[in-house]
């Protein structure tokens, strides 16, 4: 029996399916590269924006189709489209399979360790018996895609409501994981080759596990890092979401103390415009984003700050949004994630504000932030010309081996060795272009 599973969105995403595919394997079932094959297609579902539920309804009409040719095929959904929480749960898991009549069962991300049983009845699954020892959705040992680069999840939910956001409704409120656990899973990863750690959490800034040592000075958050950067192995230390207005001190100190905190920080800023924070509810000023990046710059002077901006938020202004254009080009984020205002049912801003800005103006603005984006990306990338860099390698593919330095950026070279991935390689650049870097092996 064949499984393919389908991952939409953020890394918290892409760790809860590593959890999966431990409980498909364990049953039994064997990965297969097209979901055409498959007889089991699971959709890890991200929410965050209309055009994302949109994507996942226009699957319905080709999955009739791969059941009239396999009628063994089942179809499950989980991740951020099945909802917890107020007003939406039920309502939304009925307009799926009502919209999507093909889909055979749905299940809540953290309820994996039901997921054994509920195969059982749609297929006879082997190796049903060895996957009654999973406890909890944390004690699932991750299938990692990539040994070398790991995904580790510390906290789920969200308690912020911004309010143009799903994920809250999504995801639920917020839950730390233990600390023991965390540094037992990144030990027990470093043993087995990773070199580099991604934790993954919606606010990690707001981590308070329940083991937290009682005479610690640190934030838990900075205690965990200190910890995970002893860990032997384990050069480079990622994490994502940081939220400005939880940023601390605490954590900006140990930028080129601790020797695995890379010079790279995701820090989503949103907007530019401090009246438009304020309708976002994101509680921090454009004032304290900035201040954040100078006391970061000032520790690692090449820190490379990526960020999230959303365009044509209910009533934004031309002024508001060039307020974002030139914090983009001032303060040199060298990546931006932009996104288009999509309304999103049950949020704040549904309820309370217009989306009022018209798709053509969006897509303006876009574009326009793409743009001064690739500016700075630009002039950032220059500094690496003539440079060796440090890659670790994370695909080879037509001829080149590619994967990322310590300031996040993509940088290829020559090679076919599949060997190479997982592995560090030192590159000479010899050019520097607004998406990646390209060298030759030093
Ligand atoms: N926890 C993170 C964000 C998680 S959602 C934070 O606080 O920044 C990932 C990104 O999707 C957000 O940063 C935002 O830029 C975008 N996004 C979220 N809701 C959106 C919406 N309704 N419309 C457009 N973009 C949205
Ligand atoms: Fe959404 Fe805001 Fe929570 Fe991020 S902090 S997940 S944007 S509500
Ligand atoms: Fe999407 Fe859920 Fe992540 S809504 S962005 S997959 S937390």
């Amino acid at each position: 029996m064949k499984y393919y599973i389908q991952t939409y969105g953020c890394q918290m995403n892409y760790s809860d399916s590593e959890r999966l595919t431990t409980v498909l394997e364990k049953l039994g079932y064997e990965k297969c590269d097209h979901y055409n094959k498959a007889d089991l297609i699971i959709l890890n579902t991200c929410s965050v924006k209309q055009n994302a539920d949109n994507r996942i309804y226009g699957l319905g009409e080709p999955f009739a189709e791969l059941k009239k040719k396999n009628s063994n095929l089942k179809i499950g959904i989980t991740g951020c489209a099945i909802r917890k929480g107020t007003g939406i749960r039920g309502e939304c898991k009925e307009q799926i399979f009502r919209r999507m009549p093909t889909v055979d069962f749905t299940f809540k991300i953290k309820d994996l360790p039901q997921l054994p049983n509920i195969l059982r009845e749609l297929h006879q699954v082997e190796g049903a018996d060895e996957v009654d020892d999973l406890l909890s959705y944390f004690h699932i040992d991750p299938t990692v895609a990539n040994i070398a680069q790991v995904f580790i999840p510390i906290m789920s939910g969200c308690n912020n409501f911004c309010s143009y956001c799903i994920v809250p409704y999504a995801r639920g409120r917020e839950e730390s994981r233990d600390m023991a656990e965390i540094l037992e899973e990144v030990e027990k990863m470093a043993k087995r080759g990773a070199k580099e750690v991604n934790l993954v959490g919606q606010n990690v800034n707001t981590y308070k596990p329940g083991d937290r040592s009682p005479d610690s000075v640190d934030t838990p958050f900075t205690q965990l890092l200190r910890r995970i950067d002893a860990v032997d192995g384990i050069d480079r230390i990622r994490f994502y979401t940081v939220h400005p207005k939880d940023m601390t001190d605490d954590v900006i100190s140990l930028y080129g103390q601790l020797p695995s905190m890379v010079p790279h920080l995701h820090l989503p800023v949103q907007s530019g415009s401090n009246s438009v924070l304020g309708r976002m509810n994101r509680l921090y000023t454009v004032e304290k984003f900035k201040e954040l990046v100078k006391k970061m710059r000032e520790r690692m002077p090449n820190m490379s700050i990526s960020t999230d901006i959303i365009v044509g938020f209910c009533g934004e202004t031309e002024e508001e949004f060039m307020e974002s254009y030139n914090l983009i080009k001032d303060e040199k984020i060298d990546l931006v994630y932009v996104s288009k205002y999509s309304e999103r049912p049950g949020t704040l801003a549904q309820k309370e504000q217009k989306d009022d800005i018209s798709p053509d103006v969006k897509k303006d603005r876009f574009e326009r932030i793409t743009e001064v984006m690739k500016g700075v990306s630009h002039e950032y990338n220059q500094q690496f010309l003539d440079k060796t860099v440090q890659v670790l390698v994370e695909k080879v593919d037509k001829g080149y081996a590619s994967g990322k330095i310590p300031e996040y950026k993509m940088c290829r070279f020559k090679a076919d060795d599949h060997n190479l991935i997982g592995q560090y390689v030192n590159v000479k650049v010899d050019k520097a272009m607004e998406w990646c870097l390209e060298g030759a092996i030093a």
